[in-house]
């Protein structure tokens, strides 16, 4: 059993639902290293400076829930991200680490989301002055379209099978009034579960983490779109060889993903690319290929047209490492979501769209210029509604 934390100062804690995959366990080093007071994560971040009174940035707790059995060390071990000597000192760190079986699934959701909820409370307990922020790091799942007309929170919760693991987090956050960070694909924002958020005061950030690829394809038709090159095809392949890859291989449950990864383009130009051919030119391939594990490769081939519609042509090749790119994004997120809630924002918050593929929300900011300029018109927000926190 964990002794309460008898720290005041105030913190952050990060309840992660699927803390044993590639995302989780890298994040949850991060953390580690950041009780020694690591500058290099707190250099990742973009929130470093930010949000003075969410206290000192290193204070950062986490716990969470997964259904694999093994612990922490030996899940990074498994996932291959980060060398041995990385993790090894932090080791006694991540043994403590809680964390909770998932809730059975042939449970009623209501069920589900007692046992987290219970869980919850516990993790708050043992840390009193930390702010909590649930993070959803699960598995690309399918689509939940038809859950859009569940007209209140009984019937939801009356379902014996939701759908989506995903929702039951979602849910147990959102009655606890805990901000909810979706990093995964997986459509949990529901109307009704947007609506909810709204009223309960509870901030939705979400969703698809736009890590690498699709972030660099943002900046880049940003560009040709800031020049008014004419953008006539973009050819997108990406290999990657972790669990997401694999999963990814399953048609149904790589189709949010792929339309994620693809529609954004058409809104940022605010063309269809292609127009000229029968069909779309913008086309988008994800293949697991195992020797890569996390160290995920893309390729961009961009064929567009200058003065005289002469055509001219990019290419662009990123060789990446998935959850190096989305640990510290998570951190942001967590960070802004807790700022949020402390000055009352709450609902969808589509001004985040920097972080997503696919912002929920109203009209979210869809060039890159935008979605910077809307992460510094939100933290105006959050500064003038914060107690004791002048604007800059
Ligand atoms: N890495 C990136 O750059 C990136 C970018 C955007 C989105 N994402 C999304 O983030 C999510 C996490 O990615 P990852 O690479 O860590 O995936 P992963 O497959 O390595 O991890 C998922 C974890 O969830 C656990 N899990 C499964 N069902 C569960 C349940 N019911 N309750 C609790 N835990 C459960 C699994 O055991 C696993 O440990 C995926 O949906 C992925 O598509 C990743």
């Amino acid at each position: 059993m964990k002794t309460p934390n008898t720290n005041s100062d105030p913190s952050l804690l990060i309840l992660v639902a699927g803390i044993k995959g590639a995302i989780g366990t890298t994040l949850s080093l991060a953390v580690a290293a950041m009780r020694n007071r690591d500058a290099s994560i707190l250099n990742s971040l973009t929130t470093a400076a930010k949000f003075a009174n969410l206290g000192d940035p290193f204070q950062v707790q986490i716990a969470g829930w997964d259904t694999h059995a093994d612990s922490i060390a030996e899940a990074i071990q498994r996932h291959g991200v980060v060398p041995e000597s990385y993790w090894c000192p932090h080791a006694p760190f991540l043994s403590h680490v809680e964390i909770g079986a998932a809730p059975p699934d042939n449970i009623s959701l209501a069920d589900q989301v007692e046992v987290i909820k219970q869980d919850m409370r516990l993790y708050m307990a043992h840390y009193p002055t930390a702010q909590p922020v649930l993070v959803n790091l699960l598995p690309a799942a399918w689509d939940v379209t038809q859950l859009h007309r569940m007209e209140s929170l009984e019937e939801l919760l009356k379902m014996k099978t939701p759908g989506i693991p995903d929702l039951a987090y979602a849910l147990s956050a959102l009655l606890l009034g805990i901000p909810i960070v979706n990093f995964t694909p997986n459509s949990i924002e529901l109307p009704l579960i947007c609506h909810e958020a709204l009223q309960r005061g509870v901030p939705l950030a979400g969703r698809d983490g736009k890590t690498g690829q699709t972030f660099f394809k943002v900046v880049l038709a940003s560009a040709f779109k800031s020049r008014a090159l004419y953008v006539d095809g973009w050819y997108s392949l990406n290999i990657l060889g972790n669990a997401d890859g694999k999963n990814l291989m399953d048609p149904d449950r790589a189709c949010g993903k792929l339309h994620n990864k693809t529609s954004l383009l058409d809104d940022i130009l605010d063309y269809r690319v292609g127009e000229h051919y029968d069909e779309s030119s913008h086309k988008v391939r994800i293949d697991y290929y195992p020797p890569r594990g996390d160290a995920k490769e893309a390729w961009d081939v961009i064929d567009f047209k200058g003065l005289f519609g002469l055509p001219m042509s990019l290419r662009l090749n990123l060789q990446g490492r998935d959850s190096i790119l989305a640990a510290p994004m998570v951190l942001d997120l967590a960070r802004w979501a807790a700022a949020l809630k402390n000055a009352n924002i709450s609902g969808p918050i589509a001004d985040l769209g920097f972080f997503f593929k696919k912002p929920v929300g109203p009209e979210p900011p869809l060039t890159f210029q935008d979605q910077l300029a809307a992460l510094e018109r939100l933290e105006k927000q959050i500064t003038k509604r914060l107690p004791g926190v002048s604007e800059k």
